[in-house]
């Protein structure tokens, strides 16, 4: 089943079309990313989604309720953690979930023992009552996804969660959001400008351009779809190599430049023995191999015609 769906949905600003028809299709319980560059329009998209923004034709639904006609409703199943960040540096962490708790009317009979789950959950039961203004910057994410997850939402929508954080923080912040995906049953939203963030956080990426998603499905696919991993060898007596390997039935593709040798191939890493004893047993003496697989990067350049931007 899918927890949200979209049809058809449009946001436009005075003349600029900013959303453009998005069909949206995300698995309950899963963890989706919607991948795009900058401006792409992830923000305004989920925004309509969280019913903080109208959209301007096109229809939407979260936890079957419809984002405009039941938005009381969505709102009632959602959680959000946005780009904007708002923590109170003199109040505690707990206090921030206390208050947030009462804000989204969780009774106060279970309040103090939710409370207790979710910082075991983001690891925070420690620091729970030490000011924000003592937290490092994952552990404010950490207390903002946290306070997010306070009332039990179906959905969890996260825009840009590890934006300007390090690599390490950013990874553990990953480990969190697939422990409460998994322990509390939550389907994820998140948009992101990271490559690697979307090939190895979510179970599907949507790809976002210019307003409009262009492809959408679980990265491995989308990488498979590319096509071949890329085999390069470097050998003595290239030329004659080329010859023979190119003829090799599990070799797509071969190309050559100098004593350099490319091989489109399927599974790869299991051909590099092959490819080693097939020049071994016919005496060429291999210098070098080097085995690529296609890149989530890879498919967005196919499909944008660019890079993200902004990082590598
Ligand atoms: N209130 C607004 N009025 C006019 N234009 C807007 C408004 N909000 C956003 N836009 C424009 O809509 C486009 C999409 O913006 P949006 O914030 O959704 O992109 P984004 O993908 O979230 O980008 P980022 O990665 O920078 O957060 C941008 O070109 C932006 O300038
Ligand atoms: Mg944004």
């Amino acid at each position: 089943m899918n927890i949200i769906e979209t049809e058809a949905i449009s946001k436009r600003y005075d003349d600029f079309l900013a959303v453009n028809r998005v069909d949206l299709q995300v698995p309950e319980d899963s963890i989706y990313g919607v991948l795009g560059p900058n401006g792409a329009g992830k923000t305004t998209l989920i925004s309509m989604l969280c019913t903080i923004l109208h959209p301007t034709s096109g229809r939407g639904w979260v936890n079957g309720y419809d984002i405009v006609r039941e938005s009381k409703k969505v709102r009632e199943s959602i959680g959000i953690v946005f780009q904007s960040r708002a923590l109170d540096d003199i109040l505690t962490g707990r206090e921030h979930l206390e208050m947030h708790a009462a804000l989204y009317g969780v009774p106060g009979d279970i309040r103090k023992q939710r409370i207790e789950e979710v910082l075991e959950l983001i690891a925070l039961g420690d620091k729970a009552d030490e000011y924000v203004k003592t937290y490092s910057g994952g552990m404010k994410r950490r207390l903002e996804i946290g306070r997010g997850l306070i009332h039990h939402p179906r959905v969890l929508f996260l825009d840009e969660p590890t934006l300007g954080l390090d690599p390490q923080t950013r990874e553990s912040i990953w480990k969190y959001i697939r422990k409460l995906n998994r322990e509390e049953d939550v389907t994820v939203l998140l948009t992101t400008h990271y490559m690697e963030e979307a090939d190895k956080l979510c179970d599907e990426v949507a790809i976002m351009s210019r307003g409009r998603i262009i492809k959408a499905d679980a990265p491995r696919n989308l990488k498979r779809e590319l096509g071949a991993d890329k085999i390069t060898v470097k050998v003595d007596r290239a030329g004659e190599f080329y010859e023979l390997i190119g003829k090799q039935d599990y070799v797509r593709e071969a190309f050559i430049s100098g004593d350099e040798i490319k091989l489109l191939v399927e599974a790869g890493e299991n051909l590099i023995p092959e490819i080693v004893n097939f020049a071994a047993a016919r005496g060429f003496y291999i210098r070098s191999v080097e085995l690529e697989h296609p890149t989530l990067e890879d498919v967005f350049i196919k499909y944008t015609g660019s890079g993200i931007g902004g990082e590598a």
